[in-house]
């Protein structure tokens, strides 16, 4: 059987819903035992009780914040005292804010950098440390292969996670293979604010090639051949899932 999870035990953060919880869903689907993990406890349950329902696996919430170092130390013990071991990481926690560089303040800065590229440091180290073999996978986003405007923070974040997956799969080889994927639009409540605006829409559309928005299963197949022994032989990628919209 290709893509089998079995028995394989994988954390994701921030997947209460969206493209976590895409993600999530596809590799329970593989067989995967699920930690589900986000800010508010009871959303993590939430999320976490449908998927063991749904897929007939073990399926559990922690609450975590990414750039919290506590949380995420008590994330990973949890994880391994509950589910017995970690073989997969999923690095999705992220936000997005839309400001152009004069209105955003040093604050939305701080945050931006502490969830979307100190969580990504803080749960690798926490998480390969306690790893005996397996696959780590960062949500990084084409914000971080091309410039998207009014987002300098966050193109900085995801462009430091592209490198850093880079940096990480070299030094965790050849115990753990560390990839990305580079998501283009997808269809979450992250962008929201894009469904709502026909002409934004539109004009984003135009820039895709494949002419529509992405789901967050779009993202889970892929995240499901880097969490395969398929993937064995693939490190330190960052792997595009965007109809198209970096290629031109
Ligand atoms: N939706 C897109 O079009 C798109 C495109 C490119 C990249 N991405 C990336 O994909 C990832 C998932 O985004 P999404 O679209 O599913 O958004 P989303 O807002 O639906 O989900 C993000 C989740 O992360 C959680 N989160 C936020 N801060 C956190 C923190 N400090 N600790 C733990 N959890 C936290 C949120 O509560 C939420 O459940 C993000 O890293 C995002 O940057 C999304």
């Amino acid at each position: 059987m290709m893509f089998n999870l079995k028995g394989k035990v994988a954390v994701i953060t921030g997947s209460r819903r969206g493209i976590g919880k895409g993600i999530a869903e596809a590799l329970a689907e593989q067989g995967a035992n699920i930690v589900i993990s986000d800010i508010k406890q009871k959303d993590c349950d939430k999320t976490a009780k449908n998927i063991a329902k749904r897929y007939n696996v073990r399926a559990i919430g922690i609450e975590c914040n990414v750039s919290s170092r506590d949380d995420v130390n008590k994330l990973m013990d949890a994880a391994v005292k509950k589910l017995k071991k970690i073989d997969i990481l999923v690095n999705n926690a992220g936000i997005f804010v839309q400001k152009p560089m004069k209105e955003l303040s040093e604050e939305d800065w701080d945050k931006i950098i502490d969830v979307n590229l100190k969580g990504v440091f803080l749960c690798t180290k926490a998480a390969s440390k306690r790893m005996k073999k397996g696959k780590i996978i960062n949500i990084a986003s084409i914000a971080g292969l091309v410039g998207y405007l009014n987002a300098p923070a966050y193109c900085a974040s995801k462009g430091g996670v592209v490198n850093m997956t880079r940096e990480n799969a070299l030094e965790l080889a050849p115990k753990i293979n560390v990839n990305a994927i580079a998501p283009g639009v997808i269809d979450t409540p992250m962008t929201d604010f894009l469904k709502k605006d026909k002409k934004l829409l539109r004009q984003t559309l135009a820039g895709v090639p494949l002419g529509n928005v992405g789901k967050p299963k779009d993202i889970g197949r892929l995240a499901v051949y880097l969490a395969s022994a398929e993937s064995d032989y693939v490190t330190g990628q960052t792997i595009a899932v965007d109809g198209g919209w970096t290629i031109q």
